[in-house]
């Protein structure tokens, strides 16, 4: 497995998390720290730090990106910010899909798809999260799942398209938990992404495509996790917010 076709990429995803002054606190601690960066870095603030972010990454090349975006261009969708208003703000990401949103906001692998598409159409690089829960996993249907998941959320996107697309697969039991998924249990997923990945367009494109492990992954377990052929970068929720251990994490990705 050829790991230099793709890039590695570790995001923090904030969540709900820091006021616009604290993000403008933490990254002015943060961007001395991943300044020699060998892989992509990406903060994901709330969208009211969004502003102070760009700011304070500008000419660090820490890219900055929301945790959602609506899928209409504008309209009547009270509370909810279109992808393209994000890209001119000179955001270069988007989470989409995360399991927070899929389990608290209604969010299903439908509208997935039409969020990660409004993103990559935007010209947004969609981080599009995939991941089984804990009776999921017990019952033995995690990788069914996870492929049928991504095959979803992939639908009617081109090869080229996929080019503006990461794949990170986060085990709901692991988020914010403290539990890990082990590196092989990482591999084993990430692998079979790549391989629904090559069946959707054939092994060049899928080799061409980062993919993330997130969950609990912090300082101490992310250089086993990043070793892993498939794993290609993390989305880093509880550790992102602390610069060193992110910065441990970014170092991590970039041996
Ligand atoms: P965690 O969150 O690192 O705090 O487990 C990861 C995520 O939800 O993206």
């Amino acid at each position: 497995m050829d790991k230099s076709k793709r890039k590695a990429v570790i995001a923090g995803n904030w969540k709900m998390n820091k006021t616009p002054k604290e993000a403008a606190a933490l990254l002015d601690e943060l961007a001395p720290l991943v300044r020699n960066a060998n892989c992509g870095v990406v903060v994901c603030p709330p969208y009211v730090g969004l502003a102070v972010a760009l700011e304070k990454t500008a000419g660090t090349g820490i890219g900055v990106g929301a945790q959602n975006v609506h899928f209409e261009k504008s309209g009547a969708f009270t509370g909810e910010i279109a992808a393209g208003m994000l890209a001119e703000m000179g955001l270069t990401h988007a989470i989409v899909g995360h399991s927070e949103r899929r389990q608290y906001f209604g969010e299903t692998d439908e509208t997935v798809n039409k969020r990660a598409k409004a993103a990559v159409e935007a010209g947004l690089t969609a981080i599009v999260c995939v991941g089984e829960n804990l009776t999921e996993r017990e019952q033995g249907v995690t990788v069914d799942l996870v492929r049928l998941q991504t095959k979803i959320a992939l639908l009617g996107f081109s090869a080229e398209e996929m080019q503006m697309v990461i794949i990170a697969y986060e085990p709901v039991w692991a988020i914010g938990t403290g539990r890990t998924a082990t590196a092989d249990q990482a591999e084993e997923v990430c692998a079979a992404i790549r391989a629904q990945l090559a069946e959707l367009y054939g092994q060049d494109v899928a080799d061409s495509v980062t993919i993330q492990y997130g969950g609990s992954m912090n300082a101490q377990n992310a250089e086993e996790l990043l070793a892993k052929p498939n794993v290609d970068g993390g989305l880093i929720g509880g550790a992102s917010l602390k610069p060193a251990d992110f910065a441990a994490i970014v170092k991590a990705a970039s041996r």
